[in-house]
């Protein structure tokens, strides 16, 4: 089974507006037979993204969505709000969501169902804190993350999930998990959903890696059986670093 690989630039609470433009038409010049390009700019720059790569390959994504279609919710931005700009595909449960917004299980099932009844796809991420992985708990918190968050939907709507392992303590640290860890978390992740969904499902499933992800370490990353492409924050903010990162990924 050939599996795309995807590399998705997770920009976070970085880039105004003039930023943002300037970014951007930097990477209209990336071109990648064998990756399909994500962006995710912040809510303020969606539109824009997203009417400046209409004729680009590169899709816009956001970062986050809010569980209810619409209502008395401040500040926040419901699944049909991003469709009528254009953007399909949202993450859901990125660690800093979970960590500084309190995010539960329960609150990002909520997303999630938000997502599928919107025909939105999703990129829903997972991972251990260290003190998981130190304990020996970096399994079963992986386990129950996917559990609560995404193994209640039907086999047709898991079709439109992506699912990207961030190990929290890789995260901006440029501590990057080693090529075994990365490779025995993304199988057995893989092996989670093949006993969810059967094999057909779990082959095809696209698995990311995120954490620290480099124009260096990027290539041996996405070399590993079970990666398909990565998540990437800091590096995705600088165009030579991401073009660097997307061809690592369309084979070097
Ligand atoms: P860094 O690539 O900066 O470690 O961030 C990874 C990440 O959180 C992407 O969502």
């Amino acid at each position: 089974m050939k599996r795309k690989k995807i590399v998705a630039g997770n920009w976070k609470m970085n880039m105004n507006l003039v930023e943002s433009k300037n970014l951007i038409s930097d990477l209209k010049e990336i071109s990648a037979e064998n990756v399909d390009v994500k962006i995710a700019p912040s809510f303020t720059n969606l539109y824009m993204a997203n009417s400046s790569l209409e004729s680009s390959k590169i899709e816009v994504v956001s970062q986050d969505i809010h569980h209810e279609q619409k209502g008395a919710y401040t500040g926040e931005i419901s699944a049909e709000m991003l469709l009528s700009i254009g953007i399909e595909t949202s993450i859901i449960g990125h660690s800093e969501r979970r960590k500084y917004f309190n995010e539960t299980d329960l609150i990002l099932s909520k997303k999630v169902n938000s997502a599928v009844q919107n025909s939105m796809k999703i990129i829903f991420c997972i991972g251990e804190e260290l003190s998981d992985r130190n304990n020996s708990n970096h399994f079963e918190i992986i386990k129950s993350q996917l559990t609560n968050g995404v193994f209640h939907l039907e086999s047709k709507e898991f079709k439109s999930v992506v699912i990207a392992y961030e190990p929290v303590w890789a995260i901006g640290t440029g501590m990057t998990a080693n090529s075994h860890q990365i490779q025995e978390m993304h199988e057995f992740i893989r092996n989670l959903i093949k006993s969810n969904y059967g094999v057909e499902i779990s082959e095809n499933v696209q698995i990311l890696y995120g954490g620290s992800v480099k124009p260096t370490n990027a290539e041996e990353i996405f070399s590993l059986k079970d990666v398909d492409g990565g998540l990437i924050g800091g590096a995705s903010l600088n165009s030579s670093d991401f073009s660097n990162i997307v061809k690592a990924a369309n084979g070097g």
